[in-house]
């Protein structure tokens, strides 16, 4: 498969649908994220209502994440990826959907399900089915009695929007599922990483906790979650936009490999263009004010083995952050 990989590359085919269609983008969800124009824009700005209707705010997320945390400190340690990271991004989206926060730990499982295959791997036939019938009962509630959540706007339509068809809908919240979880945790962990592994930049950030946003900034910049996305050309070619290589080009970042927060160029991270992330701001909240609450809550913070870095085909991030806490 041809690849583009220059930022200017990049940033070229997806500021172009004309040339460039999100077709491949279907084998995730076709309604969205793999529409082109006249189709994408009417979907994308009822998608748009629904997670403006739902944001939830900073100190609301940090009273997720202290609430993970007060355990960890208790016992000196913990997993940042397992104990940290997915779940605040699973409860997050949970109250984002307007879904029972008792319903994360399924919407874990249905993630990966999708992230799974996404990368190629035979699907979990249970997960998705469990995940279907989910989201038929919540959006059946919703039709009968709405009550303004994501799940609500997609269903009954905002703003002289129709709502969704019953298989757009089970292919949106699927859409939400793996874009929402997978790839926030993964920011998440590695934002910690890269904190508790670098001690001057963990005291500036102790001194300063605005600098949060800037790390969480140049995290997205050096290790993007989401690695690339696929585009079609007029002759039915396939491309690749990797957003890992185009992040690390010397004509659009100086010295690549080095993480410096200080750094202000635009990156691709979250993509660019019709399709560009609408949940980036609540991706990069969350990250930030996960490392906020443990700075806060914490004297020291260190790690206590080595990180596992996993770099599936779509994916990239720790796979495991052992991290030891000294609460303060
Ligand atoms: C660090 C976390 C995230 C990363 C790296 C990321 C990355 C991306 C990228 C690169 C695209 C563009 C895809 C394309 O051009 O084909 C995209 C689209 C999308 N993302 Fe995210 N995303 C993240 C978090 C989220 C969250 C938290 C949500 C939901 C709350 C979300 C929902 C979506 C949706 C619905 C689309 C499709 C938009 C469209 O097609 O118009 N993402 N994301």
């Amino acid at each position: 498969m041809r690849e583009l990989t220059t930022d200017a590359d990049v940033r070229a085919a997806l500021t172009d649908p004309a040339h460039y269609s999100s077709r491949p983008m279907g084998a995730l969800d076709r309604v969205l994220i793999g529409a082109d124009p006249p189709d994408h824009a009417p979907v994308r700005r009822l998608v748009a209502a629904a997670l403006r209707a739902t944001a939830v705010p900073d100190d609301a997320m940090a009273g997720i994440a202290g609430e993970l945390l007060t355990p960890l400190l208790e016992r000196g340690e913990a997993e940042a990826v397992a104990d940290l990271a997915r779940p605040l991004a699973a409860t997050v989206t949970a109250a984002q959907l307007g879904v029972d926060r008792a319903a994360a730990g399924d919407l874990l499982r249905f993630g990966d399900a999708v992230s799974a295959v996404a990368d190629g791997q035979p699907p979990d036939l249970t997960a998705f089915a469990d995940l279907d019938l989910a989201v038929a009962r919540w959006a059946a509630s919703r039709r009968s009695c709405p009550t303004g959540d994501g799940i609500s706007i997609v269903v009954t339509g905002a703003r002289g929007q129709a709502g969704l068809k019953p298989r757009e809908v089970r292919s949106l919240v699927r859409l939400l599922v793996v874009a929402g979880i997978v790839t926030s945790a993964r920011l998440s962990a590695v934002t910690l990483l890269a904190v508790a592994t670098d001690r001057e930049l963990q005291a500036r950030v102790r001194d300063r906790p605005a600098d949060a946003a800037r790390v969480v900034e140049e995290a997205l910049r050096r290790d993007p979650p989401l690695r690339f996305v696929l585009r079609q050309q007029a002759g039915g070619e396939v491309v690749a936009c990797r957003l890992d290589e185009a992040n690390r080009d010397p004509a659009a970042h100086p010295d690549p490999a080095r993480f410096d927060p200080d750094r202000d160029e635009p990156h691709l991270a979250f993509g660019a263009g019709a399709h560009r992330c609408p949940g980036a701001g609540l991706a990069r909240r969350q990250a930030k004010v996960l490392l906020q609450v443990v700075l806060a809550r914490t004297s020291a913070l260190s790690p206590a083995g080595d990180a596992a870095w996993d770099r599936d085909q779509h994916l990239q991030g720790p796979a495991a952050v052992p991290l030891s806490l000294t609460p303060s």
